[in-house]
């Protein structure tokens, strides 16, 4: 069974994407680990990191990303074509065991959730809106990911800043989450609100068919600058390092270097792109840590 891990922060640009990118291909290309990584962000960075914009419309001429496996759930149609299995993609920057879930601009209709999960609560004597709300938020991801996870050593999925309905789902479907970010005072408060929503839905998820058992695999900070930014970065840094436990946090940064953002030119992360630059080096000490953290669970 795969270990299923949420990369999540609710602040936006602190590098969620690159670091699910690039752990997903470390994990594959130097560890021979078969990896799935799901776009769920309607931003699809992961999904452009993975494969060109050009073969992107065309897996989405063929309807063959995430949002055709949602709509199949929100009004499930008997007579749907594709399965998971023909929507993945194998292979993805020629790299054996890194396989990529594409996503969409348009994830999925609010109005249809809203309206389907009324007619459930109508439907269902004695059941509130708000538990078929929260029942459907547990499965969502579940059910998608489910005929797959024997196929996987790693599922990673790339959230959206902020918090929304395919972030819990994904949230609830995980083992894990690792939480990036900048050491800078706002980005910290990114990592507090979305503990504290973590808690929240935990506690909200305690008494159902699906209890979350989710848990940080730890912050992993992502630098700039140098010289008295640093110092500054590290003063913010002890301030997180009070907050969490030693084990919540990763000894390896990520430093700031212009080829992990170029890298996206030619469609591949960095570490496949530029193996040999300061950013891929950084993430492939990253990824040890990573493996050594979970290796308890695989
Ligand atoms: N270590 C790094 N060095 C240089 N640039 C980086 C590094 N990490 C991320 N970036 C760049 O910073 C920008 C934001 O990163 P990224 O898209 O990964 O953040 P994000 O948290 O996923 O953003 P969003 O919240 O919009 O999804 C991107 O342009 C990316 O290329
Ligand atoms: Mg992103």
């Amino acid at each position: 069974m795969a270990l299923v891990i949420s990369t999540v922060n609710m602040k936006g640009g602190v590098g969620k994407t690159t670091l699910t990118v690039n752990l997903a291909t470390c994990l594959a290309k130097y560890h021979q680990k078969r990896v799935l990584v799901l776009d769920l962000d309607a931003q699809i960075s992961a999904t452009l990191s993975l494969m060109s914009p050009h073969e992107f419309a065309q897996t989405r001429k063929k309807r063959k990303t995430l949002s055709y496996l949602i709509d199949n759930i929100i009004q499930p149609n008997p007579h749907s074509k594709l399965d998971v299995f023909d929507i993945i993609c194998p292979a993805v920057c020629d790299i054996e065991g890194l396989e990529l879930l594409p996503g969409d601009i348009e994830l999925y209709d609010e109005y249809l959730v809203s309206e389907m999960l009324h007619k459930e609560a109508q439907l269902n004597e004695g059941i509130n809106f708000e538990s078929v709300w929260n029942k459907f938020e547990s499965v969502l991801i579940k059910k998608i990911l489910d005929p797959v996870m024997d196929e996987y050593d790693f599922v990673i999925m790339d959230c959206a800043p902020g918090y929304n309905l395919l972030t819990r789902s994904a949230i609830a479907a995980s083992n894990f989450y690792l939480l990036p970010a900048r050491p800078e005072p706002l980005s910290i408060v990114g990592i507090q609100l979305l503990e504290r929503r973590i808690a929240k839905l935990k506690e909200s998820h305690k008494n159902s068919e699906y209890p979350l058992k989710i848990n940080l695999v730890g912050v992993i900070f992502i630098m700039s600058g140098g010289g008295l930014l640093s110092r500054y970065y590290n003063q913010v840094m002890r301030r997180v390092k009070e907050d969490f436990q030693p084990h919540q946090l990763f000894n390896n940064n990520i430093p700031m270097d212009v080829n992990v953002a170029k890298a996206v030119d030619s469609f591949m992360p960095v570490v496949s792109a530029m193996p040999n630059s300061q950013g891929s080096k950084a993430f492939l000490k990253f990824a040890e840590e990573f493996l050594q953290k979970v290796a308890l669970y695989v």
